[in-house]
């Protein structure tokens, strides 16, 4: 597991409280935290503390069966340089990362053969004490390969990912379940980003409920030029999510922005508005979105 952060932190925690065979890349910061404290997370039912084995870049030891990658957008250059050494021809690396582009630089840098697809569904973060939270009821994970095929390193992978406390699945349509979350982030990060609230106050607001779907329907055309069209339900979904009277939803890009940290702009919104100018998507709200954080990150020193 690359990165021990909010999500890699807490499958892989929960993967080594099930004693499954999990190694942690980490950084040397995070290294000396994890073997002073053990990884500690915070869950509803309370508190578990494991002891996880670590190493970092320039101790890695040979050929992993796989990588799961967790670290951040603006982090994810480093790190896949650092797994460099653990990747052999058999290797499945598999991003949790939101958005697509992490696929593009992934090839790039592997090829296709290394690289296979996967989802994260949770709302966990670090805890000021580097404790991970899981701050919402429910966690899961899908893999596959990215051409839908059935493989035995996917196979593999499932037998190892099941039954550690967390819902864990294959699934043959990996990369449309990646544009369907990314088009839920990508028109939330955009909506609450952009008015600055909850869905809740958003449309509660005049004018915040067409703001609302004509993000939406930006962000499912850009997906559908690009030939992930959201299935039905999932295009219900995020309509509903997004409209939703009295909802409190946010994500985690607003909640980061106001906490004044940096957020994955470029990853989830500014990725999306370089594909709808491609296939020439009119994209209006986003674009105006994508601006506004842009000149956040500038403001932070980050760009
Ligand atoms: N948190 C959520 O609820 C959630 C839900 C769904 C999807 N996601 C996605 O999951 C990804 C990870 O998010 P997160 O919330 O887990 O972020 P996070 O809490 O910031 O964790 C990322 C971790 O990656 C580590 N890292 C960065 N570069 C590294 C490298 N080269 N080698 C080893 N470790 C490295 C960081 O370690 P240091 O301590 O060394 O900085 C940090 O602990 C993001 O793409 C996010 O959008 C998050």
């Amino acid at each position: 597991m690359v990165g021990a952060g909010a999500v890699g932190g807490y499958f892989g925690g929960r993967l080594v409280e099930a004693g499954r065979d999990l190694t942690f890349l980490v950084r040397s910061g995070r290294a000396a935290a994890l073997a002073a404290d053990g990884l500690v997370i915070r869950d509803a039912d309370g508190e578990t503390i494991v002891r996880p084995r670590t190493i970092t870049a320039d101790t890695i030891d040979g050929y992993y069966d796989a990588v799961l990658l967790s670290v951040k957008a603006y982090a994810l250059e480093q790190a896949i340089a650092d797994i460099g050494p653990a990747v052999g021809p058999e290797t499945a690396i598999v991003p949790f990362l939101n958005g697509m582009r992490h696929l593009d630089l992934l090839h790039n840098a592997y090829g296709p053969r290394n690289v296979a697809g996967g989802v994260c569904l949770v709302a966990s973060k670090l805890d000021a004490d580097g404790a991970v939270r899981l701050i919402a009821p429910g966690a899961s994970l899908r893999y596959g390969e990215l051409d839908g095929s059935s493989t035995d390193r996917i196979a593999a992978l499932d037998a190892e990912l099941s039954g550690a406390g967390f819902d864990a699945r294959t699934s043959t349509t990996i990369e449309l379940d990646m544009w369907e979350k990314w088009v839920l982030l990508a028109a939330g990060g955009a909506l609450n980003t952009l008015l600055r609230g909850t869905v809740g106050e958003i449309v509660a607001a005049p004018g915040g409920s067409d703001v609302a779907s004509g993000i939406v329907a930006e962000t499912i055309a850009v997906a559908a030029a690009s030939g992930f069209e959201p299935r039905p339900e999932a295009a219900a979904r995020v309509q509903k999510t997004l409209t939703a009277a009295d909802s409190g939803f946010t994500t985690s890009m607003f909640r980061d922005l106001l906490e004044g940290n940096d957020v994955e702009a470029e990853q989830i919104v500014g990725d999306l508005v370089r594909r709808a100018d491609r296939f020439g998507v009119p994209v209006p709200l986003l674009r105006l979105a994508n601006t506004g954080l842009v000149v956040y990150r500038e403001r932070l020193g980050v760009v």
